[in-house]
């Protein structure tokens, strides 16, 4: 039998992954900046955390998720999102108290059992951010104005960020959802089959559908924004006004964006890339002020994102600069004999304790030079220092320039200074 990993998981092989640290390490480094703190939580939970929190109805609950029952008969799933499991322990370890628990962020793993396609598979990752605690639409603002800068240190510019307010769950979601039944009614006869479903269910999941049938029917359907209660759309007109006055550019107004998990109230967005196809949404997310109460914490409202690494990536594949991982910093250790092996063991030694940021390659094959030089080649080293038995008497390195093409001895004890002019490290 061959093995294959699990269809629409994917291993991210040691020629790409170089990205992968980059994109985190941006990430990281970005977010620590506004005084976001990392939170890692498991990759599996309860199944309840995502059914009370995405909603019974979703697809994500109802198809996607990956549930299965441990020995004990508990029912577990796979985090399809980050956003439940960060509320789930921010009300468990009273975060709210907490010194670090306002600004939280996340990168790692999801699960959704889709169908796989170009930017969409089963495993896929997350860079994700909650913040807790403000009403303020001047949070909905920063948090808009935060990823717009994280996706520009990605050197992302083309992107689209799609906005609308879903208002609130006491008066403006029931009120809308009343307006779109009724627009429904008569209709149903040209909807699929789940959203045959969803009217009666969850009628705004609807608008998310992307059957072509589905998007004509709802193409002149009424807006979320028509029927916001004063509060709500007092607080989306100065969520617009902040963006406007920052001069935040690449922002649209999308009637009909509602997002596919239950737990949005008032703003939500979703970013838009064009070289993307059917699968265009890098990242989206929204506020969520109930769900904290509604899974047992206290009153606390919250707004958040996640962006799709693997679209991101996708997004970045046509760029080449500073993405590319660097082969000038390797330098390669090639040895020849017995004292050679121990020689160039030290000298790496040596090396690695005076130059951190050098990637240091040794030889431990008992093979020639010339395969040596060629295994050099072949991981990108820049240079290589060639140590045998004549070299370790004359007290010296024979440093080849692979570029170059040229080779000199050095002194043994100058051999880190001539390594720090030649990589300008
Ligand atoms: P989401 O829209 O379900 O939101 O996912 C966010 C992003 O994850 C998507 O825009 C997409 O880039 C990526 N993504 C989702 N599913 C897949 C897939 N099957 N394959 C590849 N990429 C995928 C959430 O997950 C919310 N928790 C976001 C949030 C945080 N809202 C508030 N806080």
């Amino acid at each position: 039998m061959k093995y294959k990993a699990v269809r629409g998981m994917q291993d991210i092989l040691p020629q790409d992954v170089g990205i992968w640290h980059w994109l985190e390490r941006k990430a990281r480094s970005d977010l620590e900046s506004y005084g976001f703190k990392e939170i890692r939580t498991p990759l599996l939970e309860d199944t309840s955390v995502f059914v009370r929190s995405i909603g019974e109805t979703t697809d994500i609950v109802k198809k996607e998720m990956y549930t299965f029952k441990d020995k004990k008969e508990r029912s577990l799933t796979l985090r399809p999102e980050g956003t439940a499991p960060i509320v789930r322990s921010y009300i468990e370890h009273s975060l709210d108290k907490a010194q670090y628990g306002s600004k939280l962020y996340y990168i790692g793993p999801m699960f959704r059992s889709e169908r796989p396609q170009k930017g969409r598979t089963r495993q896929f990752h997350q860079i994700g951010i909650e913040v807790f605690g403000s009403k303020s639409p001047y949070a909905d603002v920063e948090v808009i104005m935060q990823l717009r800068n994280m996706l520009n240190s990605f050197e992302l510019e083309d992107f689209t960020i799609n906005l609308n307010s879903l208002g609130c769950n006491e008066v403006c979601k029931p009120k809308f959802t009343d307006k779109l039944q009724k627009y429904l009614e008569g209709k149903e006869s040209r909807l699929c089959e789940d959203c045959k479903r969803r009217v009666k269910i969850n009628v705004l999941r609807v608008l998310d559908c992307k059957k072509d049938s589905c998007i004509q029917v709802v193409r002149n359907a009424p807006s979320t924004l028509d029927g916001l209660c004063d509060p709500c759309k007092d607080h989306f007109d100065r969520v617009k006004e902040g963006l406007s006055k920052l001069k935040l550019i690449n922002i649209k107004e999308t009637k009909n964006l509602v997002r596919g998990l239950d737990y949005y109230t008032g703003t939500v967005f979703e970013v838009t890339h064009p070289d993307l196809g059917a699968q265009d949404a890098i990242g989206a997310g929204g506020r969520y002020d109930n769900l904290v109460k509604d899974m047992g914490g206290p009153d606390t409202p919250a707004i958040g994102y996640a962006l799709g690494m693997e679209r991101i990536i996708l997004a970045l594949r046509n760029k080449t600069t500073s993405t590319d991982t660097k082969s000038e910093g390797v330098v390669y250790i090639a040895t020849l004999g017995d004292m050679g092996k121990i020689e160039g063991l030290k000298l790496a030694d040596e090396i690695r304790k005076a130059l951190p940021s050098v990637v240091l390659l040794t030889s431990t094959m008992e093979s020639s030079l010339k395969s040596q030089l060629r295994a050099a080649d072949r991981q990108g080293a820049k240079l290589v220092l060639i140590l045998g038995e004549d070299e370790i008497e004359k007290g010296e390195v024979l440093l080849k320039d692979m570029i170059k093409k040229d080779q000199v001895p050095v002194k043994r004890k100058d051999i880190v200074e001539e390594l720090k002019k030649r990589l300008k490290c």
